[in-house]
């Protein structure tokens, strides 16, 4: 209500109330001497529209009972009767009761014991300025005009009287201001601000009584006059050393917002708006960066690595991918301790739908927005032509695509320890290479890929001497499988490169300023066999078979050829290759060579995050990633793709 209405009120009441003594006796001196005047009028009207217009605190009716208790001195002796004696020991209790509780109470009502609510409830209704100076009114009234001797006085006094209290002058003042001001979608007050973080965040204090699950409501902060000065979203409520605590993240800033300095209560009221289905659950923190999302959560919240997370940027959203977390532990102003979960999330970007990929956002998120869950559930899409789709952000809908002709012009590498996925995931990009009519030659070790890929009618190579004439008929797949490699494995990959590059020098013609698309891929399985690092070679000459490997490995490029690399032993193949992969799926790893070559890739959260990844689940980073910045893919479940291959039942013996 604004302090204009009351004044006007106040000022209307006091006229009136003035004419009728005026009229009565004649001149102004009943406004100095007279009783019901006094405590009546003047009471009544200045503290209960003025001074206490919503409700009456201890102090209040501290202030209340003294004023009570004075202002019965100027009741004339002669007229102290029995009645004199009852206001007297009614102001002095309010008096007294009210000191002890401003003396006892610490906390807000809520909080404090059921005597204590109690007492403070029952003083504030019958230490209301209406309810004390109402009874002296009435009592002063009869007093100095006595029923019926000034008949008519006495009924204006009363008629006044009722019109203040029956239609509740405070009450209409409230409804006539309220009529002008903004309609505000509130219902009951549910706790207390007790501090602001800067800019957006307030710590509140809630009441117990309110209902679980209020997380993700909105809410008004209510300056004491009872005007708004913010709006929020209450994202966080949980109970701190026995006290219900909460934080709201401010949306909306009101014009009164600089009064939340001045040091008075500011109260939290909850909005009857039903709760948004997805709710919030921190708000941008202290330690966020352009790529890096930090943000604190109640302990009980369950979230995943991998998971992503949204932040209001603008009028888009902002998408984060949690990749680590750990408990926080602040420590409480009475040198208790608070536990959170700190999470770091890496950014992803902002969603471009028509490319099914995120693009990235140049700047850091705003401190104190909103942090939300996103299964993505509208994004669903189909990654355009031309990409091979690997899998899905875990947790959500948002797919993970990989450029066909990136990952073989500029090379791919497949990490990860025995049974982690990567020969499935090898088999899948494969698969994609020779519907892109991009010819694969595999070398296997293992047997898996003439296995599982019969049903793309591989030829056999028995030598490196059957490339070419592979390379110049119609079968997009061939695999050698080492089985008389006498020179040794690096021999053997060296040869089968070198005729490779040969067929592909003889028959490409190089353009200036043309880019040769993808035409060959050489798959490396077991890499570490085939492409050792020089300290792990079976012999010496190797060492010059694995640099010349890595030499036709650079030059192909120009003709379009590259490789797809696929090993469990980082530390064991030649980074001279390794390095020149520009696009990695990481699996989960433990050895330390690995991981600090993985931190030169994608940095020191997401390299830590590859030891706990779980099954089948991979960080792909690089230039043929649908995502500009590393990201969590859960790979897309194969487990019965090839299940139905005739050839797995009956072992091949083709070499
Ligand atoms: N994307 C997937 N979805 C479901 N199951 C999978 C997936 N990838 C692999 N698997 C299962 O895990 C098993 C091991 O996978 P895979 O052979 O690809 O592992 P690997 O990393 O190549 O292991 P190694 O290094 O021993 O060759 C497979 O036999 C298959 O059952
Ligand atoms: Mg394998």
């Amino acid at each position: 209500m604004k302090q204009s209405y009351r004044l006007t009120m106040m000022f209307v009441s006091l006229a009136i109330i003035l004419a009728v003594g005026r009229w009565a006796t004649g001149n102004f001196e009943f406004a100095t001497s007279q009783f019901w005047f006094i405590a009546g009028a003047l009471l009544l009207i200045l503290l209960s529209l003025v001074d206490q217009p919503h409700f009456s605190k201890d102090a209040n009716v501290f202030v209340n009972g003294a004023t009570a208790l004075v202002s019965l001195f100027i009741v004339p002796e002669s007229q102290r009767l029995s009645l004199w004696w009852i206001f007297c020991a009614w102001a002095t209790y309010l008096i007294i009761a009210s000191f002890i509780l401003m003396a006892m109470r610490s906390r807000e009502l809520f909080l404090e014991t059921k005597a204590i609510q109690f007492f403070s409830r029952l003083n504030r209704a019958i230490g209301r300025p209406e309810s004390i100076f109402s009874a002296y009114f009435l009592w002063g009234i009869f007093l100095q005009f006595g029923y019926p001797r000034d008949g008519i006085v006495i009924n204006l006094l009363l008629l006044f009287w009722a019109i203040f209290m029956i239609l509740n002058v405070p009450i209409i003042a409230q409804t006539v201001a309220s009529f002008f001001e903004e309609k505000k979608d509130v219902a009951a007050t549910t706790g207390v601000v007790t501090g602001i973080q800067s800019p957006r965040i307030a710590e509140v204090r809630l009441s117990a009584e309110l209902p679980e699950n209020i997380v993700g409501k909105q809410v008004a902060l209510m300056l004491d006059g009872n005007e708004k000065a913010a709006d929020g979203t209450l994202f966080e409520d949980r109970i701190v050393k026995g006290l219900r605590k909460g934080r709201v993240a401010i949306t909306a800033f009101g014009s009164k917002w600089s009064e939340v300095s001045s040091g008075g209560r500011i109260e939290l009221v909850l909005s009857d708006v039903a709760t948004p289905p997805t709710r919030p659950i921190g708000a941008v923190a202290a330690g966020s960066s352009i790529g890096k999302l930090v943000f604190e959560i109640d302990p009980r919240i369950s979230l995943h690595a991998g998971e992503v997370v949204k932040v209001k940027a603008e009028d888009a959203n902002s998408y984060y991918q949690i990749i680590a977390a750990n408990i926080a532990e602040s420590i409480l102003p009475d040198g208790n301790t608070s536990q959170s979960v700190r999470v770091t999330a890496g950014q992803l970007g902002l969603w471009n739908a028509s490319q099914a990929m995120f693009d990235p956002v140049d700047w850091v998120p705003s401190a104190g927005e909103l942090v939300v869950v996103s299964q993505g559930d509208s994004v669903a899409a189909m990654p355009p032509t031309g990409r091979c789709l690997v899998g899905c952000v875990p947790n959500s809908q948002f797919p993970v695509h990989v450029n066909v002709q990136d990952t073989i012009t500029h090379n791919t590498a497949l990490i990860g320890v025995t049974g982690s996925g990567k020969s499935y995931l090898a088999f899948h990009l494969i698969e994609a290479y020779i519907g892109a009519g991009i010819k694969v030659l595999v070398l296997d070790l293992t047997r898996q890929h003439w296995e599982f890929l019969q049903p793309k009618n591989p030829t056999p190579l028995a030598t490196a001497n059957d490339v070419t004439a592979w390379l110049n008929g119609d079968s997009r797949l061939a695999i050698h499988q080492f089985a008389n490699a006498t020179d040794g494995f690096p021999k053997a990959t060296a040869d089968f490169a070198g005729k490779c590059f040969e067929w592909l020098q003889t028959n490409t013609r190089l353009q200036a300023g043309v880019n040769i698309p993808a035409k060959l891929c050489i798959v490396l399985e077991e890499a570490h066999s085939l492409i050792p690092e020089w300290n792990q070679v079976a012999q010496q000459p190797d060492v010059q078979q694995v640099n010349r490997a890595a030499r036709i490995i650079l030059q192909g490029r120009k003709y379009g050829l590259g490789c797809l690399l696929i090993t469990q032993r980082t530390a064991n193949v030649t980074k001279t290759i390794l390095n020149q992969c520009n696009t990695i799926f990481a699996l989960r790893s433990f050895d330390q060579t690995g991981l600090d070559f993985l931190r030169n890739y994608m940095g020191e959260e997401y390299s830590q995050a590859i030891s706990t990844l779980p099954q089948y689940t991979a960080i792909l980073v690089g230039k043929a990633s649908s995502s500009a910045r590393p990201i969590i893919l859960k790979i897309t479940d194969f487990e019965d793709r090839w299940q139905n291959n005739p050839t797995l039942q009956t072992p091949a013996t083709t070499d």
